[in-house]
């Protein structure tokens, strides 16, 4: 499988590069700069992945419809209805990947999530917190904008109307139909989300927590080789590790 990669300075490209002779991929960005002309790069390829920055995101989905070639978004920080727009335009021209967080346990911990909202009442309040590194550029991550969606179709909010992100002033009680996401940033933290289901009596919490860049990776090159052959459409990892349903399979080391 030959991969184009959107640049090759960033720290998950570099992780990339050094996953791919672990998975048997070969990554042709052809040591050019992809902001200058991915072009030769993406002819070669068999499938792009995509870890850069939301603004380059329409014009790389430009080069990717132009030669007709599958696609992996693991980018962050679109606003909601830009990433909406993006699908709705280049979903029925190519096969798109896009998921916020590629990592195995990552989409367990949605699943997860995904039944403690269904199974608890509307009484466990829902709010969620996420850590990163210092240098992250987006907040909230895309992780949590995952989480968020999860929760709200669960429970059937309006899912900008109930986001409250942060919290500052006199903001008066909190309603029940509301999700609380919150963003820290410090050090070296590659990846951390807690989520509270908080009732009148009790409280779960929900935790994850990234230990390597590689999880990333390993799950991207995964989504990768399954979209080769797939037809026009929008994807995410829960569709292709089969997460999206209650009897979800079992699932082996990516
Ligand atoms: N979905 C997931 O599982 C997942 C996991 C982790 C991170 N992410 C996301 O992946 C993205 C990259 O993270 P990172 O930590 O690797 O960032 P980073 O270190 O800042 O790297 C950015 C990369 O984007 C490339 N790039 C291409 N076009 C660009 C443009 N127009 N402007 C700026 N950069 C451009 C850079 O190319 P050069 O090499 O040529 O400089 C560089 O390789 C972020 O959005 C992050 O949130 C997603």
């Amino acid at each position: 499988m030959k991969v184009f990669l959107n640049g090759t300075q960033g720290r998950l490209n570099k992780t990339l590069q050094e996953v791919a002779p672990d998975v048997d991929a070969i990554i042709c960005t052809g040591g050019t700069n992809p902001r200058e002309n991915p072009n030769p790069g993406i002819a070669e390829s068999d499938v792009i992945i995509d870890f850069s920055y939301a603004k380059a995101t329409r014009s790389l989905l430009e080069h990717a419809a132009k030669h007709n070639k599958p696609i992996v978004i693991a980018t962050t920080g679109h606003p909601l209805d830009e990433r909406a727009a993006l699908i709705e335009d280049f979903s029925p021209r190519i096969p798109i990947v896009w998921s916020g967080n590629y990592a195995l346990g990552v989409n367990v911990f949605f699943y997860l999530v995904r039944q403690a909202a269904k199974l608890l009442g509307p009484e466990f309040h829902p709010e969620l917190v996420e850590l990163h590194h210092a240098r992250k550029k987006d907040s909230p991550g895309g992780t949590a904008e995952r989480i968020a969606d999860i929760i709200c179709k669960e429970r059937q909010w309006d899912r900008h109307a109930s986001s409250s992100y942060g919290r500052h002033g006199l903001i008066g009680a909190r309603p029940d139909e509301e999700i609380g996401i919150h963003a820290l940033r410090c050090g070296e933290v590659t990846g951390e989300h807690i989520v509270y289901f908080a009732g009148p009596h009790e409280r779960i919490e929900i935790v994850q927590r990234s230990q390597s860049k590689r999880s990333f990776a390993l799950g991207a090159f995964h989504a990768a080789r399954w979209v080769l052959d797939k037809k026009p459409g929008h994807y995410i990892m829960e569709d292709i590790l089969g997460l999206n349903t209650m009897d979800a399979p079992k699932l082996e080391a990516l």
